[in-house]
């Protein structure tokens, strides 16, 4: 099949890409002309483990190309994916205005039938807006449909995640559109996994429910952890004994600094604003957001805490800016709201991450030193804040660590380390809900 990718970020390239191992034909179209230059000589520009390979190997056999030119490509495509992103709008509702720009700019070169695909995370409704404005915009009499094919893929794990989905997700009005989707993703499911065939509005909503669920699930055992800190129980003996109830189940359990990235913070303020439009409050969903915000203030206090509210040219190393490991996606990550806080209050911030440095820089205003390498980022500094759980921070090297960290406290974001074992070298220790 044709297909046109509009919109390479995390998820057009890596459907773009995965779309051409399995045969496809595919171009992808952005706006960015610096980032198309570098997607075509291979480099993914974003960090996503396998991105790299795969891309190359499907450059090579020509089955994925780069353009900024729609017309040149879009009037030979059966399927063309919109995947530009929806930001948080100023009301909190997600802005559909790069979605509507990438839908005009297309519409005037379809020819024959071609299928548009929502993959962007989008309200309920902007599938039927999409076919509404093309309905009354297209001029040759081409026919179209319009699906909404919303994304699952979790950064991190994206390639594998599309090339071996949970679940695929469709919203159709046609049996054309239907049997095109069910086409193009048939190799995907080889090993029977569904692929959930609905109305476009059930799956637009779909999209939402998960991310605000899965929040959700953050957001309660974060709640969770402060009671345990108040009452003298351990977050992680309540957490695994939970989790052995397959009712509630093992994942997103974790406690930690708050969720970050970019879908949960702007999906959960766009289904607020979408129930507000209803008048339907979501009151779950809003007490999550709350917890969200709590936390990575919660964290804040406890480091004021230890150092008498006065943490002014304290030295404070970071380990971790991605909003979580094996991504360099700094987008809403608690990292930036942590050091922006304690920055302010006159910290001077020794930030490290394997892959985020550069996104970072972009995010951070406040003035942070960045290392490469976290061990050299704790030389000299009084604390240590694990705020990602990389696994290269995971091990605790005392001989190291001791080596250069004169400080005398860690605290531990993610629970990755021992509390016992890390007193036992002499330095405090804070984890997130533990004794
Ligand atoms: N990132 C994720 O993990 C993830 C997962 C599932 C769903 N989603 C959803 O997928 C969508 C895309 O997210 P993303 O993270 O890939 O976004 P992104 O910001 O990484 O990439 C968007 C790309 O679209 C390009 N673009 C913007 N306007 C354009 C236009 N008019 N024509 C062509 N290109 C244009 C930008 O230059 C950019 O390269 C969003 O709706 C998001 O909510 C994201």
């Amino acid at each position: 099949m044709n297909i046109v990718v509009i919109g390479t970020g995390y998820v057009g390239l890596v459907a773009g890409t995965c779309f051409a191992e399995t045969g496809n034909d595919v171009v992808c179209i952005d706006i960015d002309e610096k980032k198309l230059e570098k997607l075509r000589i291979g480099d993914p520009i974003i960090y996503e483990p396998g991105l790299e390979t795969l891309l190359k190997k499907n450059i090579r056999s020509r089955r994925i190309r780069f353009s900024g030119e729609a017309k040149d490509h879009v009037p030979d495509a059966d399927a063309i994916f919109m995947a530009v992103g929806t930001p948080t709008g100023e009301d909190g509702s997600a802005d559909v205005s790069h979605l509507m720009s990438a839908v005009e700019s297309v519409v005037p070169y379809l020819s024959g039938y071609t299928l548009i695909v929502n993959k962007c995370t989008a309200p309920v409704g902007t599938a039927s807006n999409i076919k509404k404005y093309i309905h009354d915009n297209i001029k040759n009499g081409a026919e179209f449909d319009v699906a909404s094919n919303p994304e699952f893929l979790k950064e991190g794990v994206a390639v594998q995640d599309f090339l071996y989905p949970d679940r695929v997700v469709v919203g159709v009005d046609s049996v054309r559109a239907e049997k095109i989707l069910r086409e193009l993703y048939e190799p995907f499911l080889r090993s029977g996994n569904p692929i959930h065939v609905m109305d476009v509005r059930s799956a637009e909503l779909t999209k939402y429910a998960c991310n605000s669920f899965l929040a959700t699930k953050i957001s309660f055992i974060n709640d969770i952890s402060v009671l345990c800190e108040k009452l003298g129980a351990d977050i992680n003996s309540v957490r695994h004994a939970m989790s052995s109830d397959p009712r509630i189940g093992k994942t997103f359990l974790y406690p930690g600094v708050g969720y970050g990235g970019s879908c949960f913070p702007k999906d959960v303020k766009a289904i607020i604003s979408t129930a507000s439009g209803v008048d339907e409050n979501l009151s779950i969903v809003r007490a999550a957001e709350q917890i969200n915000d709590l936390q990575k203030k919660r964290f804040v206090e406890k480091v004021l805490k230890y150092f008498n509210n006065d943490v002014n040219k304290k030295v404070i190393a970071v380990w971790g800016l991605a909003f979580k490991p094996q991504t360099d996606d700094v987008r809403e990550a608690p990292a930036l709201d942590i050091i922006s806080a304690l920055a302010k209050k006159g910290a001077i911030v020794h930030a490290s991450d394997p892959v985020a440095i550069d996104n970072a820089r972009v995010f951070i205003k406040e003035e942070v030193k960045y290392f490469t390498d976290h061990i050299e980022a704790v030389d000299g500094a009084d604390a240590l804040l694990i705020l990602t759980e990389w696994n290269e921070y995971r091990t605790f090297d005392p001989k190291k660590l001791k080596k250069h960290f004169n400080g005398k406290v860690v605290f531990d974001g993610r629970n990755i380390w021992n509390p016992e074992h890390i007193k036992q070298y002499g330095y405090d220790y804070f984890g997130v809900g533990r004794k």
